[in-house]
């Protein structure tokens, strides 16, 4: 009886260990997750879809920003990702995890994840009002043809 709570501590972090390294840059695929539900899934959707509104999808668009000079940052200036109240880590952590639940087949080959210190420098900065310029350069910027 007493050993019950060792044993599934133990198979707690069996399958804890398992998981670092699926997806690069992600550390804690359930913590992004929930970190998605609770500060993005609202404009952006649970599926990431977005809306025909305001809200852009993520969903096959969001890692094309990758593939463009400029986008890299954009990405982690954009006030949703900028302003978000979750520190550096779990930051990193989410906007990684984003980009290859969203959108793995635009993340290029040579992606490095984005890191706590990256996220932390550039979210000092965030987008204001020229972020809709800004986004609508990018995308014109996107490889004609199609999407995938
Ligand atoms: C209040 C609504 C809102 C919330 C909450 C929000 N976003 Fe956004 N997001 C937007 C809008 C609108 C844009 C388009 C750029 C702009 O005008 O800010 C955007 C742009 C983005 C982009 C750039 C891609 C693009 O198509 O422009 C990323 C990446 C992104 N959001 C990720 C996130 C993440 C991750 C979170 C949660 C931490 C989040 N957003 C929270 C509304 C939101």
């Amino acid at each position: 009886m007493t050993r019950r709570p060792v044993l599934l501590l133990l198979i707690g972090l069996a399958v804890g260990a398992a998981a670092p390294g699926a997806i690069p840059g992600v550390h804690d695929e359930n913590q992004a997750h929930v970190d998605y539900m609770l500060k993005c899934q609202g404009c952006h959707r649970p599926d990431g879809s977005g809306d025909d509104q305001s809200n852009p999808p993520m969903r096959g668009i969001v890692a094309r920003f990758l593939t463009v000079p400029g986008g890299r940052e954009f990405l982690g200036r954009v006030p949703g990702v900028a302003t978000t109240n979750l520190d550096n880590e779990r930051l990193a952590n989410l906007l990684n995890w984003t980009l290859y639940r969203f959108d793995p087949q635009h993340v290029p080959a040579d992606f490095k994840p984005y890191t706590p210190e990256e996220l932390g420098r550039l979210r000092q900065n965030p987008l204001r009002l020229d972020r809709v310029e800004t986004r609508a350069r990018l995308v014109a910027g996107f490889a004609s043809g199609p999407s995938d």
